[in-house]
């Protein structure tokens, strides 16, 4: 053997023992759990052969604890590029098999340095996080290398899309990068995000919780939102990433992949003509609406199970892909509440800030009223969505389906927002507030002076029909210009098409500004 082949026989060698991080017997253990490794789950996400790894023998410079002797090459993050149905990609997976997957300086480093080519290519980065934490032994550097991963995830934010999966612990400070990111999937059962575990909440709080209780998938995913999705398993895991990817451009000044359709765009149907019920008091289903209007009935939602009385997601449009908001009026009646206005305001601004237009179809009551929400601020949190919506210059096509009231009516993309097209079923009422809580206010005293039963209701009916006849309808805001056109519902597909298309060249600019000073 020549001294090169013995070299690349030795390269090759290293290369298959770095292959397998920390070991047979680590990843024999991470298996038994039900999870996949590092390299696994790279290979899942990216097209068959195209990872391009790097930093593959680099190796932590820890000596305190014993470190020196425990070196593995990679140390615990796998990094590099690769595609995803074609389409550049830069990846870190965290290797659980290598000090837990606990984060060191130079593993700081690795994930940094490929989320810099990433923002430099224009690439979305994929981060895949099971990890234990900051490396104990590596003290002040490993709490320095996570401030070096934050402050990329905020530069990066709004450049290039990030998306964070969890698929095992995440915890302490480390929440963080995911929670700066644009979107974050957990696997259930077997991940887990929370700034202090059940064993500290015990001796702080004496509250006793379970992982699963304090911070497994579908905590985040339902109650707190921190997840945008929740996947049954690894393998459905990646595939949901995939599948949001495949809505999203690579950066903010690329557009989302155009997906042909055969689904023509002037599809009518019939069934919406008829979805609104008699009593306006009675739900209907708003999926019913989305799946009826979007090319080939394909929804794919985001934050499925958190604040499901809004509903947001993307879909295709002729073609072209679009973020959907939508309220629910099956879920408390589709009221505004803080969870909903937090959920759309962030969707909103993603949509905004990665050139993806918006159709917003609106049947909202009002705001979420009492107490709980007051105390909740829900004044700042709605307002965020207030903001999303009028700070966003993608094309804003809005249809009013049936009630659209007060606040509310401003907040889902009204014109004065600088809605671009604005339409409205004939069943809209587009008011201050709907007949029976006006007619309280106006007639409140001749109601209660009425001592007789029957001429109360009466008088409350005749009352109530003289403000539904006024107010009650689309035609006073058309009339007045604040809507383009008053819509046959069967029509709502094309008319929305027609409209994204004719918006495909809008151009529109926000004042120079150093940041803008949202509601947070
Ligand atoms: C160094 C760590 C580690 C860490 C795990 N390991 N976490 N090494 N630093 N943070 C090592 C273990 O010693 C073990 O090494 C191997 O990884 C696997 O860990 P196990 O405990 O055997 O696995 P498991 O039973 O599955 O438990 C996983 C775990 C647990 C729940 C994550 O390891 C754990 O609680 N780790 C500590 C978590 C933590 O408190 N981290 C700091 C959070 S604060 P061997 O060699 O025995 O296999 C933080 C601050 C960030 O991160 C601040 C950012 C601003």
């Amino acid at each position: 053997m020549s001294i090169q082949e013995e070299k690349i026989r030795q390269l090759v060698e290293r290369r298959t023992s770095a292959r397998l991080g920390g070991g047979q017997s680590r990843i024999d253990a991470q298996h038994k759990k039900n999870k996949l490794t590092a390299r696994e789950r790279l290979s899942l996400l990216l097209d068959e052969g195209s990872f391009e790894e790097y930093d593959a023998f680099v190796q932590h410079r820890c000596t305190n604890f014993g470190m020196d002797s425990q070196h593995f090459d990679g140390d615990g993050v796998v990094t590099g590029q690769g595609t995803i149905d074609g389409r550049l990609v830069y990846v870190f997976a965290q290797d659980f098999t290598v000090s837990g997957g606990s984060l060191s300086k130079t593993m700081a480093e690795k994930i940094c340095k490929v989320m810099d080519m990433a923002v430099r290519a224009g690439a979305p980065i994929i981060g895949l996080n099971d990890s234990g934490g900051a490396r104990i032994q590596e003290g002040i550097d490993a709490l320095a290398g996570y401030g070096e991963i934050f402050e990329r995830n905020i530069l990066a934010s709004g450049v290039v899309p990030q998306i964070s999966g969890i698929f095992g612990p995440c915890a302490g400070g480390a929440v963080y990068s995911p929670a700066l990111t644009d979107f974050t999937l957990m696997v259930r059962d077997t991940s887990y995000m929370f700034l202090t575990g059940p064993s500290v909440v015990k001796s702080v709080t004496g509250e006793q919780v379970t992982q699963e209780e304090l911070g497994g998938a579908s905590v985040h995913a339902r109650k707190s939102g921190v997840a945008h999705f929740a996947a049954a398993d690894e393998r459905e895991g990646i595939d949901t990433i995939k599948k949001l990817l495949s809505f999203i451009p690579q950066n903010n000044l690329s557009e989302a992949p155009q997906v042909p359709t055969l689904d023509p765009v002037s599809r009518t149907d019939d069934l919406l003509n008829s979805i609104i019920p008699d009593n306006p008091n009675k739900p209907y289903d708003m999926y019913g609406v989305i799946t009826s209007i979007v090319d080939d009935g394909v929804f794919f939602e985001v934050h499925k199970e958190f604040a499901n009385n809004i509903i947001v997601g993307f879909a295709h449009m002729n073609g072209r892909s679009v973020g959907i908001v939508a309220n629910q009026p099956k879920l408390l009646a589709g009221v505004l509440d803080i969870n909903a206005s937090r959920k759309a305001a962030r969707f909103v601004r993603f949509c905004d800030a990665f050139n993806i237009p918006l159709v917003t179809l609106v049947d909202v009551p009002g705001f979420l009223c009492g107490t709980q929400q007051e105390y909740g601020a829900i004044i700042t949190n709605g307002a965020k969505l207030l903001y999303a919506y009028g700070e966003a210059t993608v094309p804003k096509v809005t249809v009013t389906l049936r009630k659209s009231y007060g606040g509310a009516h401003i907040v889902m993309s009204c014109k004065q927002l600088r809605g671009d097209v604005n339409y409205a079923w004939p069943t809209a009422n587009i008011a201050v507030m709907g007949a029976e809580g006006a007619v309280e206010v106006l007639y409140g005293k001749e109601l209660k002076a009425e001592t007789d039963p029957g001429k109360k209701a009466a008088l409350a009916e005749e009352k109530k029909n003289e403000y539904n006849e006024l107010f009650c309808n689309p035609y006073q805001a058309a009339q007045k210009g604040y809507i383009e056109d008053v819509i046959e519902p069967r029509n709502t597909r094309f008319r929305i098409c027609r409209a994204l298309e004719s918006l495909a060249g809008k151009r529109q600019e926000l004042p120079a500004k150093k940041h803008d000073n949202l509601p947070l």
